[in-house]
């Protein structure tokens, strides 16, 4: 099954973002993911379109873009103009879900739906026709460098059963507390979009980094 790699520039080294990259794609990185935060929603702030266009100019990777903000519709347009090529937002942080998946398609944006740990995945099946991808937190969100939460094996191992059942052509993405200790795991449940901060940027070499995570996928079930 796909493997893809989707390294969070929030863990990166902001001030050699170019560099960072570089290292990103020449380990083989699919996707960048790019945290953003208000503050209300998390308990952090991060960045918003500004970065996202400095990504834009650097690299040719699709730009995976998870929201962490409240009301994330009011983002459509401009992170559409800035480049973003995945707009993922939680359903906690809006009232209408189906309407905005919906703007986030119109837009030319692959949309993506966001579930906390503690967010029954059966939402899903309400917008099944309206997702392009499921991103699964295994952390609660808002920073980096968590542990992986042990619980969230089952439910990505849930979530891609109602995939299949529902005929649901999405991505499941996974999110936080990925390494290489915890990817075979994830993989092994159903995931095939993993992002990693720490285990990447967090490292010495990331494109090593990046190679030992895709190997690490195939080297355990
Ligand atoms: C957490 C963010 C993650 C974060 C992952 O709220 O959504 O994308 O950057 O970082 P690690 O891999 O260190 O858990
Ligand atoms: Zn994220």
């Amino acid at each position: 099954m796909t493997v893809r790699i989707a390294p969070s520039v929030l863990n990166a080294d902001l001030g050699r973002l170019r560099e960072q990259i570089a290292e990103a794609e020449a380990g083989g990185a699919e996707w960048i993911h790019v945290d953003v935060m208000d503050g209300h929603f998390v308990p952090n702030l991060s960045y918003g379109a500004p970065v996202l266009r400095a990504l834009r100019r650097i690299t040719d990777l699709p730009l995976d873009v998870h929201l962490m903000v409240e009301r994330p519709e009011q983002y459509i347009e401009e992170f559409a103009a800035a480049g973003a090529a995945h707009f993922t937002f939680h359903p906690e942080a809006t009232t209408h879900v189906q309407r905005h998946l919906a703007a986030v398609r119109e837009r030319g944006m692959r949309a993506g739906l966001a579930l906390n740990p503690a967010t029954p995945p059966n939402i899903l099946l309400e917008v099944a026709g309206d997702v392009d991808l499921v991103l699964v937190m295994t952390v609660n969100p808002g920073f980096g460098g968590q542990s992986y939460l042990p619980a969230a094996t089952a439910k990505i191992g849930r979530v891609r059963a109602m995939m299949t059942d529902w005929n649901i052509e999405a991505s499941l993405e996974v999110d936080g507390g990925i390494t290489t200790a915890t990817i075979a795991e994830a993989h092994a449940a159903g995931a095939d979009s993993f992002v990693v901060g720490t285990a990447v940027f967090g490292q010495s070499d990331p494109a090593e980094a990046i190679r030992a995570l895709k190997r690490a996928c195939l080297t355990r079930v």
